[in-house]
């Protein structure tokens, strides 16, 4: 049984993850990338260099998912009903076509964050965890504001879901239910509070990581543009 008091001390921790991180999310929210890619300006050729960076990050993130499945802590926060690479890969496919390897290289923010993740996700749980729920939790909530902006915007290149297939999860039918599954597995991970600073402190990593994807993904914001 969980005391009272434990329980209070973990009940803060998914509070003090989202309140420390807060600042740092709308950093990400704001790039000028994103702030294009929310007022539908963004042109296709535009998106798919967002869905490439994705793809080099996500297979070191799956990979290190893998990693976990033995790990006590780390396999709760394995959830196969998440896993983002296949998806990528088509959608990587229906938009540039069959020989989409070729085409495709990470930026060189999307390399730092890759060497990142290489770094802490492989064999200490809370660094798996921290970047894990830094993206999936995103893709479960701003990720559907982001799909509902592309759609949008290309109603014709993106229909049926082809080319946005990273942002649908057709094996979860409740985001709001699996994201309280998934924050209270969080509270009740068995971390002391040096631990859980240090998960809060790599989540804070993970974002920064991820803006600075997002601002490289802005120096070329005139190219992407809709004309
Ligand atoms: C334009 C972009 C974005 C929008 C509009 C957006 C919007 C949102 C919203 C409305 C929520 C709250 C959902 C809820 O309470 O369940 C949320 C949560 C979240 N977002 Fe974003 N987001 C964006 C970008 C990002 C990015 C780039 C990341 C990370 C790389 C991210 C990571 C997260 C995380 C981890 C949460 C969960 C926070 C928590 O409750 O613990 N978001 N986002």
């Amino acid at each position: 049984m969980t005391s009272v008091s434990e329980g209070t001390t973990s009940e803060r921790f998914t509070a003090a993850l989202r309140s420390t991180t807060w600042d740092d999310h709308e950093k990400a929210e704001r790039t000028a990338y994103m702030e294009a890619l929310l007022g539908g300006k963004l042109s296709v050729p535009g998106y798919v260099d967002l869905v490439a960076q994705h793809y080099f990050a996500y297979v070191v993130l799956e990979d290190a998912a893998e990693a976990m499945r033995d790990d006590p802590i780390g396999s709760k926060f394995v959830f196969d009903s998440l896993l983002r690479v296949r998806a990528l890969e088509e959608d990587l496919e229906h938009l540039l076509g069959a020989d989409w390897r070729d085409k495709v290289r990470p930026s060189e923010s999307t390399k730092e964050y890759c060497d990142r993740m290489r770094a802490v996700c492989f064999d200490w749980a809370g660094g798996y965890i921290a970047h894990s729920y830094t993206r999936y939790l995103g893709d479960l909530s701003g990720g559907q504001v982001i799909r509902a902006a592309l759609e949008r915007a290309h109603p014709q290149e993106l229909a049926d879901g082809k080319g946005v297939a990273f942002y649908y999860f057709p094996q979860i039918s409740d985001f709001k239910a699996f994201k309280v599954e998934y924050r209270d597995r969080l509270d009740n991970a068995p971390w002391d509070e040096a631990e859980q600073q240090r998960v809060i402190n790599e989540a804070l990593v993970a974002y920064q990581l991820n803006t600075k994807v997002l601002a490289e993904l802005g120096h070329d914001l005139p190219r992407y543009l809709i004309a």
